[in-house]
């Protein structure tokens, strides 16, 4: 943070015209660029929102930001569509980079530019953190002061990938939920959302080619009781639920108004088996295979060496590239075994018709993946989409134009940096939010193991032993919340915050703004707001273990 020194304060607060000398503290999360602290408040119950040369999604935006003041604060803030001197005011300004803008607060207004609509919504996100926290309330506020402080704001994003993974597939989560998670997501400047919509445990996107996926695969007939393996111990509760792609459009629409884009993932060719309960024939074996019931990685993967497979990858991928804009389609390729390709005479003719050998490291049957990778990246390539997959796709040959998600560790997406390919930073032992939080395993709801407080995710280096040359493959960082363990939306939130607020600092902060002693004094404030908003947090760092 830049503040003026101490004796200019004044010297601002004069030019600024704030009212009155005391300045309510900075905490805004992800902390901005630069920030020019001045001293006094804005009184802005009532004020104006006047906006010009804005897009129609920023004009909504405001007029929604508008009616929002009316009901909290009690006072009618009208909207004007030409700029005003006082009130909020928001102008284009195209000199602001991308997602960027400038904030000015004095005694009298609250100026902001932008050049882009994300621009214009992060503005908004920075505005309501400088607010009580019971902006973030329902209904009309009573006995609130509603005042903003005084400063000078300059803000633009580090990274330009700024990933949140969200895991329907082994718990679902509603349309609700999900617009829960994205607010909040939206709220800390995130901008990208990994939807995982398809694994072993549930498939949960309707596709119209394909009915029996959701007909038979989005629905398990029990679920493992904890780590119940062997002997195995199920619940007995049929589990299940899935998304129409009515619902998706209004997830993936809702996201896109808050500046996300949701980028889905179908996990292919393994982590399958809910596809291959649906339709056995995709399998090597022929099955039958069940909606698997229990966690880790199943031996069931499609078949690679039957073309049936590929077609109906494609019918899949089709009308996932007509639900989803994104520019990215994550194709999984994580954690194939190789077992039944190994023993199938289908794979088997195909690994000799390709002319796969082992070697340089390398089984053939890893070469069969590579093969099935890269037709997905050329089908989708010619619909102008590109793959993403996880780290495992660099095994063997991976086509140039492939984008890794390094997961297995930061050694992954460092190997691929520096093989020219673009990377985005997701390592394990940072960024996966369903380990544990404190040393206090036993006051945490039951989860997967691991240890990721919110120190550790605070502290990761996305250029850690990166060479320049390889430092701009690095597209950005993500964090990952798998949900084996996670059947409610209080745990889910409890793992997601604060760690997401830590994940948004590495994402947005410039490198010297980072300090962990000064993120973690805004965390009480930020606290309040996710009170406020409806939200558990762990609040370990407030000495507070577990689901309260
Ligand atoms: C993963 O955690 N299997 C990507
Ligand atoms: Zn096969």
């Amino acid at each position: 943070m830049k503040r003026f020194v101490l004796s200019l304060i004044p010297v601002l607060a004069i030019a600024l015209g704030c009212s009155a000398p005391q300045t309510p503290g900075i905490h805004v999360i992800p902390q901005p660029l630069e920030v020019m602290t001045g001293s006094g408040t804005y009184s802005f119950a009532g004020a104006p929102v006047s906006y010009e040369g804005v897009d129609a999604r920023t004009a909504g935006q405001l007029q929604n930001f508008a009616t929002r003041l009316t009901v909290r604060t009690g006072k009618a803030s009208p909207v004007s569509e030409t700029l005003l001197e006082k009130g909020f005011s928001f102008s284009v300004d195209p000199s602001v980079p991308a997602e960027g803008y400038t904030l000015t607060v004095t005694g009298k207004a609250a100026k902001v530019t932008a050049s882009d609509f994300k621009g214009f919504y992060n503005a908004l996100q920075t505005i309501w953190q400088l607010f009580p926290a019971e902006w973030f309330g329902e209904g009309p506020a009573k006995g609130v002061k509603w005042v903003l402080p005084c400063v000078e704001i300059r803000d633009e994003p580090r990274f330009a990938y700024r990933g949140m993974h969200m895991d329907p597939s082994r718990h679902f989560w509603t349309v609700e939920e999900t617009k829960k998670y994205i607010d909040v997501m939206a709220l800390y400047k995130l901008n990208r959302l990994h939807w995982h919509l398809s694994d072993d445990q549930g498939w949960r996107v309707e596709i119209k080619k394909y009915p029996r996926l959701t007909e038979v695969g989005s629905v398990r007939k029990e679920t493992m009781v904890k780590k119940n393996f062997d002997p195995y111990v199920g619940d007995g509760q049929p589990y299940g639920g899935f998304y129409t792609q009515d619902e998706i459009r209004e997830v993936v629409a809702y996201a896109a108004d808050r500046g996300i884009t949701v980028i889905p993932e179908i996990d292919l060719p393994g982590h399958m088996q809910a596809a291959l309960a649906a339709y056995p024939e995709l399998g090597c074996t022929g099955g039958p295979y069940d909606v698997w019931t229990t966690w880790g990685v199943s031996e069931e993967v499609l078949c690679a060496g039957q073309e049936k497979t590929y077609e109906f990858l494609e019918g899949v991928l089709s009308e996932i590239m007509d639900l989803f804009p994104s520019e990215y389609i994550h194709i999984g390729g994580d954690e194939c075994p190789k077992i039944r390709w190994e023993q199938c005479p289908r794979c088997q003719a195909r690994i000799r018709a390709l002319g796969l050998k082992d070697g340089a490291g390398h089984t053939k049957e890893q070469r069969l993946q590579n093969y099935v990778t890269s037709r997905m990246q050329e089908f989708l390539g010619r619909h102008g989409r590109k793959i993403i997959g996880w780290d495992e796709i660099l095994e063997g040959e991976l086509t140039p134009g492939a984008t890794v998600m390094s997961w297995r560790g930061a050694a992954g997406g460092i190997e691929a940096a520096g093989r020219g390919f673009d990377v985005v930073m997701t390592p394990n032992d940072y960024f996966y939010f369903d380990y544990y939080q404190s040393e206090e395993q036993d006051r945490e709801p039951f989860g997967i193991g691991g240890y990721v407080p919110v120190e550790k995710v605070y502290s990761f280096d996305p250029y850690e032993r990166l060479t320049d040359a390889a430092k701009p493959h690095i597209l950005g960082v993500q964090a990952n919340l798998w949900t084996e363990y996670i059947a409610t939306p209080e745990h889910l939130e409890y793992m997601l915050l604060p760690r997401m607020c830590a994940l948004s600092e590495v994402q947005w902060c410039a490198e010297e703004n980072r300090d962990f002693e000064r993120f973690k004094s805004s965390l009480e404030h930020t606290g309040d707001i996710l009170d406020q908003a409806g939200y558990t947090w762990c609040q370990y760092v407030f000495g507070k273990v577990g689901l309260q």
